[in-house]
Parts: C-alpha cells; sequence; structure tokens
C-alpha cells in the first residue's frame, strides 16, 4: 500500500524535538523559514514558540494518509500574504494625512486567485488550521479572513464571480485602516485604554477612506473595512448599523474575522481550538452576527479539523480523517490508543456519524 502524507496537529508543548515538520513555515514576506520534511530541533522548537507559534503539523505514525489539504493553492496563500503585507507597508509609508492610495490591480488580481482557487474545486470544507506568527499575525489573518469568506459565500450559491471578486478584495483589505494606527496600539500586550481604543476604533473609518477615496474602489468593497465592526443588532462601531443595513460582504467578513482572530495565536492570548471558536461565537456573540450566515459558515469550518487528535467518550484517543458536512461533531476517526492510554495493535476506524454510542469529549493538544 502507497503511503500517503501523515499529518498531526501538535500543540509546541508536547511535541518532542525529532520529529519531522508535516507543513512548510513561511514569514510574511513569503520567504520558506521551515521547510516540510525538516526534523525539529529544539533550538528550531525554542525559535518558533518565541515567534509565536503555539502549534505545527507533523508526520506522525498512525496518521498515515491524513492529509490537511488547503482551499486555495500554496502558492496563491503565500502570494497573497506577501502582496498584503506590501500594501501595508506602502500605505503605512505615505503619510497619515496623505493616507494615499494602493496598488488596486495588484490586489486585484490576487483577490481574483482566491475566487478561482475557490471555485475552481470543490472546496466545502476548511480543515486547515492557518497557524501564525506574532510578526505575521495581521497579514495572514487578512488572507485567511479573505479565504473563508470567498469560501463560506462561494457555496451560498448567492453570489456570481465578480460578486466574489469584489467580496475577496474587500475582505482582504479589511484591516488596512490599521496601517495609520499607531503601532505601539496595534501590538500592545495589555488592555487598551479609552484613548487607545478610540484610536484603534479608527480603523474602520481610515479603510474606507484608503479605498473608496483614494483608490477610487466600489462602494461595495470599500465598506467592508467600514462595517466588518457592526453587530447584527446595531451595538457595533462605527456607525452602530444593524441588520440588513450592515452590507451582505461585511456581514459574511465579521463572522470570518473573528472566528479566524481567535483561532490565531496572539501576544496577548493563545489561540482557541475550532469547536471551542464556534462555540464562542454561536453562544456568546450570537448578537453580533447575522444567524443564518453563521449557520451556514459552520457547515464549511470544520469544527474539529483533519489531524486533530481528540479522546472519545469511550476513553480511546483517535485522529480525525474526514469531515462531513451534516454532522461536523461527528467526524470519521481512526482509533490508535485504548482508553489505558496504550497503542492498539491495529488501528480501527469509528465512523461517529453511524456509530452513535461514540461521540467526542475532548481534543488532545
Ligand atoms: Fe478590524
Amino acid at each position: 500500500m502507497q503511503k500517503g502524507p501523515q499529518m498531526k496537529l501538535i500543540s509546541l508543548d508536547a511535541l518532542e524535538p525529532g520529529k519531522v515538520l508535516g507543513r512548510a513555515i513561511f514569514n510574511e514576506k513569503g520567504t520558506l523559514l521551515l521547510g516540510a520534511g525538516v526534523a525539529v530541533t529544539s533550538r528550531y522548537l525554542r525559535r518558533l514558540k518565541e515567534m509565536g507559534y503555539s502549534a505545527v503539523y507533523i508526520e506522525e505514525k498512525g496518521y498515515e494518509d491524513i492529509e490537511v489539504k488547503d482551499v486555495i493553492s500554496d502558492k496563491t496563500r503565500i502570494e497573497a500574504v506577501s502582496t498584503i503585507s506590501e500594501t501595508f507597508q506602502t500605505v503605512r509609508e505615505s503619510s497619515s494625512s496623505d493616507r494615499s492610495g494602493l496598488d488596486k490591480n495588484r490586489v486585484s488580481n490576487i483577490a481574483d486567485k482566491i475566487v478561482d482557487d475557490l471555485t475552481g474545486s470543490d472546496n466545502k470544507i476548511m480543515d486547515l488550521i492557518d497557524l501564525k506568527s506574532f510578526d505575521n499575525y495581521t497579514f495572514l489573518h487578512s488572507v485567511n479572513v479573505s479565504v473563508l469568506t470567498v469560501m463560506v459565500a462561494s457555496n451560498s450559491g448567492r453570489f456570481n464571480t465578480l460578486d466574489l471578486r469584489d467580496m475577496a478584495m474587500g475582505s482582504l483589505l479589511h484591516d488596512i485602516g490599521m496601517a495609520h494606527v499607531p503601532i505601539e496600539v496595534v501590538q500592545k500586550q495589555g488592555r487598551l485604554t479609552g484613548a487607545e481604543f478610540r484610536l484603534m476604533k479608527k480603523h474602520t473609518q481610515i479603510g474606507f477612506e484608503i479605498l473608496q477615496h483614494k483608490s477610487s474602489m466600489k462602494p461595495v468593497i470599500s465598506c467592508v473595512p467600514l462595517q466588518h465592526q457592526e453587530y447584527y443588532n446595531g451595538t457595533g462601531y462605527p456607525n452602530g448599523l444593524a441588520q440588513e443595513k450592515i452590507h451582505i460582504y461585511s456581514r459574511y467578513t465579521a463572522i470570518a474575522d473573528v472566528f479566524d482572530a481567535l483561532t490565531s495565536d496572539r501576544c496577548f492570548k493563545r489561540r482557541l481550538p475550532p469547536h471551542a471558536a464556534l462555540q464562542y461565537l454561536s453562544l456568546g456573540k450570537s448578537t453580533h452576527f447575522d444567524s443564518e450566515l453563521l449557520k451556514l459558515f459552520a457547515r464549511h469550518v470544520a469544527t474539529f479539523p483533519v489531524g486533530t487528535t481528540v479522546m472519545l467518550n469511550s476513553g480511546e484517543t483517535a485522529v480525525v480523517m474526514k469531515n462531513n458536512q451534516e454532522q461536523m461533531d461527528r467526524p470519521l476517526v481512526r482509533v490508535l490508543k485504548s482508553p489505558d492510554g496504550k497503542e492498539v495493535d491495529k488501528a480501527y476506524e469509528v465512523d461517529l456519524t453511524s456509530q452513535t454510542e461514540y461521540s467526542i469529549r475532548d481534543i488532545v493538544p
């Protein structure tokens, strides 16, 4: 039997030196830092932690044929990240009174590639956790928010390619206004003071201004930076818009924005696993989002992404192999350890959708 990829998502705290990386790690400029197949030494491990990573994908016995597929090509994702990183730099370097425009064609080219990748293949479920460092957060976040937004929207069947391209562009640039918020405020580790929070909130209007007035973009694009912090019940900012007054592109982006922020490591907090982030979105913050769109989002983002190690209610340890949209909390898993923690002689599969006596109790970091 041919061996496929073996991908295990593992917390760096649980990672022992010598394990081999399953996915490459790039910086925000698109430069390769550590390639797939590289053995993680204790020095690399320390460096990864310093950079702000809390988990990586590695190759692991028992995880054969477990492949974590991205919904866009690596090439598109890397190019998008470097485009956004350079766009932030261009905007930051223009004086804040001038706030000149950005290279619209360049961003629109990469927005189109994201849409082409997503609509060109049958991508129904996001199974990849987009791991980030502190330094590359803003740029990887911008790209992943765009990917999530367009992926969910394209599966809704409500938008044509041109709509999706506008949506991709708006969501890629949703935080561009941050380029003119003082860096001390953006990167502050503790709680923001009232004055700092007011400065930070301005990124919505600044972003709008850069896209609408300085870069002559369509209102449906520039409304995304302007409205992505509005809440469905009208308690968001900057204008306290409610429900359908918030443009649909902004409502899609708002959900992807919060989900990606929650599942990313920041200098002030550790990432949440997707199941906890989705719970947070649906229970704690249901007033903030369009609940119909939130339901749609939950059908396309894996609760337990492929490669996640889970503990079943039986006490057995298993790895998630395949998700199904109808019951995201009941994936197909491969059991690797018995309840006493011993490796099973022969790994076996359990389909939680049909074997209803089983359920997932927790994830194993
Ligand atoms: Fe924002």
